[in-house]
C-alpha cells in the first residue's frame, strides 16, 4: 500500500470562548500557518496488527498497543477503526508531525485527531466525510477537555471561519473585507480542561453573575459578526478588548496575557484579547496590515515567545 499523508490546520477563537460552552455563540477561524500532518506507512514485513505510532513533538515512539487504553491517541485510532468496522489495522507506522504548540489555545488536540481520522480512513480506501471526522474528533476532544463545546473540532474539520452555537446548525459568517490578526504566544502552557473546569466551578457558585457575563460575551460575538458582514473591521477591535476584560473577570487570563494585550494596544492594535482556553497560550491582536510587522516585533520585545501574522480572507458566507 502506498503511504498516505493528510493534514489539518490550527485555529483561533476570534470571540466568545468559554461562554460558548454555556450556549452563547462564538466565532472561530482556521489558521493555516500551523498544521498537523499524519503519514501512514505500510510495514508489510512486520507482524500483522503491529501499529507503531511516532509523534516527535510529544516524544512518543511506541506501539499503539503499549499506550494506555485512555490515551487519546489510542482512543482516536480505536474509534476510527470502529467507524470503519474493522478490528485491526494492517501493520503500519503512524507518523504524527505538528507545528502546533500543545496547550496554547490553537487547537492542537483537535488538529491531530482530524488529520489522523482522514489519514487512516484514506489509507484504508474509505475516506471519511467531514461530518464523520467532526463527530470522531468531538468524542476525542471530550477525553482531552472534559466538556468541550465542539467549536474546536468544527472549525478545524471544515477549515473555514465558523459562527458556532452549541446545539444549532453551524453557520459560516460572511467576511466582507479581509483582515489581519497577530497571534502571539505567551510561551506559558494553559490547559483548556483546567480553564473550562475552573469556570464551571465558579459558575456553579455564582450562576447569576457568570450568566450575565456569558450573555454579554454572546452579544459581543453578535456585534462582531455584524461588523464582519459590513466590513467595519476597525470597530471590531474595541469589542475584542471588551471580550478580553470579561474573560479576565471569569478568571481565565493571567498577567502575561494581560501584558501582551496592553502592549498590542499601546503599539497601535485596534484591539486584542486572549484566545482559546486561556491561563497562558496565545493572544490575538487585530491590526492594520501595514503595522503588523512592527506590532509583532513590539510583542516579541515585550515577552511573546513567538508571533504569527495571519490574514483572514474575505468570504461570501457560503460553504464552498
Ligand atoms: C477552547 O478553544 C474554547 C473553549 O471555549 C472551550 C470549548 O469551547 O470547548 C475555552
Amino acid at each position: 500500500m502506498p503511504a498516505v499523508s493528510c493534514s489539518a490546520p490550527g485555529k483561533v477563537i476570534l470571540c466568545g470562548e468559554h461562554a460558548v460552552v454555556y450556549g452563547t455563540p462564538a466565532i472561530a477561524l482556521p489558521v493555516f500557518q500551523v498544521a498537523t500532518t499524519v503519514k501512514i506507512i505500510a510495514k508489510p514485513i512486520a507482524e500483522p496488527g503491529t501499529v507503531l505510532i511516532k509523534a516527535p513533538s510529544i516524544s512518543l515512539d511506541d506501539s499503539l498497543a503499549a499506550l494506555d487504553k485512555k490515551n487519546p491517541l489510542r482512543a482516536a485510532v480505536e474509534l476510527i477503526m470502529q467507524e470503519l468496522g474493522i478490528h485491526h489495522l494492517p501493520a503500519c507506522e503512524i507518523l504524527i508531525h505538528t507545528t502546533l504548540p500543545v496547550s496554547a489555545g490553537l487547537g492542537s488536540s483537535a488538529s491531530v485527531t482530524v488529520a489522523l481520522a482522514r489519514a487512516i480512513s484514506t489509507y484504508l480506501g474509505h475516506p471519511f466525510h467531514d461530518e464523520t471526522v467532526n463527530q470522531i474528533t468531538y468524542e476525542i476532544e471530550k477525553l482531552h477537555h472534559g466538556s468541550p463545546s465542539g467549536i474546536d473540532n468544527t472549525v478545524i474539520t471544515y477549515g473555514t471561519p465558523v459562527y458556532f452555537q452549541r446545539g444549532k446548525p453551524m453557520e459560516y459568517p460572511k467576511i466582507a473585507r479581509s483582515f489581519t490578526l497577530i497571534i502571539a504566544d505567551t510561551g506559558i502552557k494553559g490547559s483548556t480542561a483546567e480553564a473550562v473546569a475552573g469556570v464551571r466551578k465558579c459558575w456553579e457558585a455564582d450562576k447569576n453573575s457568570y450568566e450575565t457575563i456569558f450573555t454579554e460575551i454572546g452579544l459581543i460575538t453578535q456585534r462582531i459578526r455584524c461588523n464582519l458582514e459590513s466590513g467595519n473591521i476597525e470597530s471590531i477591535g474595541v469589542e475584542l478588548t471588551h471580550n478580553h476584560v470579561l474573560l479576565k473577570h471569569i478568571g481565565v487570563s493571567n498577567s502575561k496575557l494581560d501584558q501582551l494585550v496592553n502592549a498590542a494596544i499601546q503599539a497601535g492594535a485596534w484591539g486584542a484579547k486572549l484566545s482559546g482556553g486561556g491561563l497562558g497560550g496565545n493572544m490575538i491582536a487585530l491590526v492594520d496590515p501595514d503595522l503588523a510587522p512592527q506590532i509583532a516585533q513590539e510583542l516579541i520585545d515585550r515577552g511573546a515567545a513567538q508571533t504569527i501574522i495571519a490574514t483572514i480572507p474575505a468570504s461570501s458566507g457560503e460553504r464552498l
